[in-house]
């Protein structure tokens, strides 16, 4: 559950939306999927494996499996990774916060598509309000990690997370009863084929890894916690499931909603921010859904930060256990805390910041990561202990295994580089 937490956020409700939307609608999905069924399931099983195996975080895991330093820089751009994508995933996280304070006093009442697009560029051009918002995740995150109610977060999240299904699922209802939805519904789920080009295939590998944490070391973390008797190959397919279903929902819900408006698919980063209260505007108890709906969505997001953040503050005590100053749990969370704040501010002062930090960890150091991990595995690991996962993870069949085997050491790591020598133009 911590893990489908993780994967689960504003990747697949914010940004999913407007990526398809900026890239073709029905094309996207088509190769969403592709790289979901191709990527998603084999490279979650990689982490897990990589992570229980070891029990130890994404420092010491590659060092600990290998006995030397050779693939330490995997380490290293795992990080790294977290960190610039803390940087503005808290920005957006402040932004779902700052629309839940505004549901509560009813801002949105009444405000028709301009006025919520004014309004979404004077919030988030509100300097002092932002630092505010995003802050107070920032703090909720560390107070988490902090006292260590992982527990209770996630005992919570088992109840919330299905209620955010439910909310989903009665928006979705709202919307297709909308005059004109047909053409959203068809935007979204028809494929044109001329549409997909390199663009689309590397922004929806990135929106991918994105979505399902993966490429960074976070479900490296969360492996090492998996108790011996959790099987890695159910786990992986149900998060792959959850999530997938979550970014679907969101489509459906978004581009009807946004061609019933007269609104443009294109929009970019805001693009839910102001379709999403333009739709609960429109469906009776307004107040109601919008403050559930973006209390659940800031729930989404912040067991998606507790997420990054372990990795973080867990890479931060592992490598320093073994120095003279060594940091407890407390102090890495303090640590960590700050630089991601300073990062925020960055995000905050630069719109090109923000942008390069969510292009560049998404769809080039991710993949790169995702690479790393299964030529690790794949040319390192299963050649070292060729039954590692047979004898450790019994629920996998020993074909099933061929296969994953056959995946990470030539199809993933074929696919990645495929697909970053086409896409040497976009980038
Ligand atoms: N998967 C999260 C989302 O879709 O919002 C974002 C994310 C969380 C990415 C944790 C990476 C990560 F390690």
């Amino acid at each position: 559950m911590a893990a489908a937490g993780s994967a689960i956020g504003l990747g697949n409700i914010w940004k999913f939306p407007y990526i398809a939307g900026e890239n073709g609608g029905g094309a996207f999905l088509i190769v969403y999927l592709i790289c979901v069924l191709l990527f998603g399931m084999p490279l979650i099983m990689t982490e897990f494996l990589i992570g229980k195996r070891s029990g130890r975080s994404a420092y010491g895991a590659f060092r600990e499996l290998n006995g030397n330093n050779r693939w330490q820089w995997l380490s290293w751009l795992c990080i790294l990774t977290s960190l610039l994508i803390m940087g503005f995933y808290f920005v957006v996280t402040g932004w779902c916060f700052n629309y839940l304070a505004e549901a509560f006093i009813n801002v949105f009442n009444g405000l028709d598509m301009q006025a919520l697009t004014d309004h979404f560029g004077q919030v988030t051009s509100n300097m002092p309000r932002m630092l505010l918002f995003s802050f107070i995740p920032v703090l909720l995150t560390a107070a988490v990690l902090w006292f260590d109610v992982n527990k209770g977060i996630e005992r919570l999240s088992k109840v919330l997370m299905p209620l955010l299904l439910v909310i989903m699922f009665i928006m979705a209802g709202r919307v297709l009863t909308l005059d004109g939805s047909k053409t959203g519904l068809q935007f979204f789920f028809h494929t044109d084929f001329s549409k997909i080009t390199p663009r689309v295939i590397i922004e929806a590998m990135g929106q991918c890894f994105f979505s399902l944490s993966i490429g960074m070391g976070t479900l490296v973390t969360y492996g090492s916690y998996m108790p011996k008797t959790q099987k890695i190959t159910s786990s992986s397919l149900q998060i792959v499931i959850l999530d997938t279903l979550v970014a679907i929902l969101a489509g459906v819900i978004i581009f009807p909603a946004v061609f019933a408006f007269g609104f443009n698919p294109a929009e970019g980063p805001q693009l839910v921010f102001v379709v999403l209260p333009a739709i609960f505007e429109q469906m009776g108890w307004a107040w109601f859904f919008s403050v559930l709906f973006f209390t659940l969505l800031c729930i989404a997001a912040l067991t998606s930060t507790i997420s990054l953040m372990e990795m973080s503050v867990a890479f931060l005590c592992d490598a320093t256990a073994e120095t003279k100053h060594p940091l407890n749990r407390r102090k890495s969370v303090i640590i960590i805390s700050a630089i991601v704040m300073v990062l925020v501010i960055f995000c905050l002062w630069s719109a090109t910041g923000f942008t390069i930090f969510d292009k560049a960890t998404a769809c080039v150091m991710m993949p790169l990561g995702a690479l790393g991990m299964s030529l690790f595995v794949g040319w390192r690991l299963t050649k070292k202990e060729p039954k590692i996962i047979t004898e450790k993870d019994k629920g996998i069949k020993n074909w099933l295994w061929k296969v994953y085997v056959f995946l990470v050491r030539f199809i993933i790591p074929g696919a990645i580089v495929i697909i970053f020598l086409n896409s040497l133009e976009v980038l």
